[in-house]
């Protein structure tokens, strides 16, 4: 695990190590999307893995897919942001927001406008979602216009400058996992008849109209986007060219010199190795699943430059620690995952000898 204790720069970060911790959702929000009281102990608890990406965050009202996450558009979510980075901060971390929107992955009563959801094209997924009233099936969503697509990737853009001001260090566009990004890459939740649908170069357009208007307003070094090629969360099937897709996407992004790449990994080796070709910047790889002893492995077959970790870095608040001096880690808890309260948030105790 050498190759991890190795300096890197990403962006305008410089970092000692090669772990971050990767983007998880919580759901411990204020009702209004502000985050949560407990949220800078959380966050500030994990400052040493260097780069922490936050969970998932709204740019928007029509953005938000599950109740109690946390949103980037209001002064008020300002206010709450920047307790956590200025506690990130205070103990050496540095903080990307994750700007998700959820797209058809919604229902009305997780909005806080309680509007039907918006989508590439007006497609139900075959897709459950969790909302206060338990779990039900996705609701049809409605296609967004172009005038709508327009104010969406301007919602990007706002949400980016209130991250910046909440004192965060940059953004990651999410654009994997099935939400409204990834649905305008696959064809079988985007079948629209204009510029954003049918061949490839269409279907990457809102992408990169995003990523053009993000970087506009923040600059290239504090952006970083998440792509899951293959991945069919949300419903999503890519078809078989997806790999031509991303291929062309990872293109035009290179041109852009983001912060960096993130992959979430799903098994295509191949693609993952043509990706790291095409992209010259800081390379993030999560791999679902790996065992503790490969964490490392993307780094020394040179595919990645750093490893976010999800779950490990959920149980563990100290897991770069653990992992330096090799002590056993918490489990984590799935039941605590989502929902309420410092219990299996703030409560993960740090290592301490017996
Ligand atoms: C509780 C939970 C919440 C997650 N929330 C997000 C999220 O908000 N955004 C995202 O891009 N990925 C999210 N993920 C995926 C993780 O970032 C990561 O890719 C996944 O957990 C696999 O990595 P791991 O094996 O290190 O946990 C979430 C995963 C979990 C377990």
């Amino acid at each position: 695990m050498k190759s991890l204790w190795t300096p890197i720069t990403i962006g305008r970060l410089q970092l000692s190590h090669r772990l971050v911790m990767s983007p998880l959702t919580r759901a411990r929000a204020c009702e209004d999307g502000t985050p949560g009281e407990l949220a800078a102990e959380y966050y500030s608890q994990r400052a040493s893995l260097g780069l922490l990406i936050s969970e998932g965050t709204q740019p928007s009202a029509d953005g938000q897919g599950f109740p109690n996450s946390p949103g980037i558009y209001t002064d008020a979510h300002v206010a709450g942001w920047s307790k956590v980075s200025a506690a990130v901060h205070a103990r050496g971390g540095h903080l990307f927001i994750q700007l998700m929107h959820a797209g058809r992955m919604s229902h009305p009563s997780n909005t806080p406008h309680g509007r039907q959801a918006v989508a590439p094209s007006a497609i139900v997924p075959d897709s459950k979602i969790y909302t206060k009233s338990g779990i039900v099936d996705v609701p049809e969503p409605r296609a967004l216009s172009r005038e709508e697509i327009r104010t969406t990737v301007n919602d990007f853009r706002h949400a980016a400058a209130q991250a910046i001001t909440a004192g965060a260090d940059g953004v990651e566009i999410h654009a994997a996992n099935g939400y409204l990004i990834q649905q305008f890459f696959s064809p079988n939740s985007n079948q629209r008849e204009d510029q954003y649908g049918g061949p490839v170069e269409n279907r990457i357009r809102f992408a990169l109209e995003v990523v053009d208007a993000v970087v506009a307003e923040v600059g290239a070094d504090r952006v970083g986007i998440r792509i899951s090629p293959g991945s069919s969360l949300g419903d999503i099937a890519e078809g078989s060219e997806y790999p031509a897709l991303y291929r062309q996407l990872v293109l035009e992004l290179a041109k852009r010199k983001l912060a960096y790449l993130h992959i979430a990994h799903n098994g295509n080796d191949e693609l993952l190795a043509d990706l790291r070709k095409l992209w010259t910047g800081a390379l993030l790889v999560n791999r679902v699943n790996r065992p503790l002893e490969d964490i490392a492995c993307d780094i020394d077959a040179g595919l990645a430059d750093a490893v976010p970790v999800g779950r490990w870095a959920l149980a563990n608040p100290d897991f770069v620690k653990r992992l330096q001096e090799g002590h056993a880690l918490n489990d984590a808890d799935p039941s605590t995952f989502y929902g309420e309260g410092a219990k299996g948030y703030t409560d993960y105790p740090a290592f301490e000898k017996a």
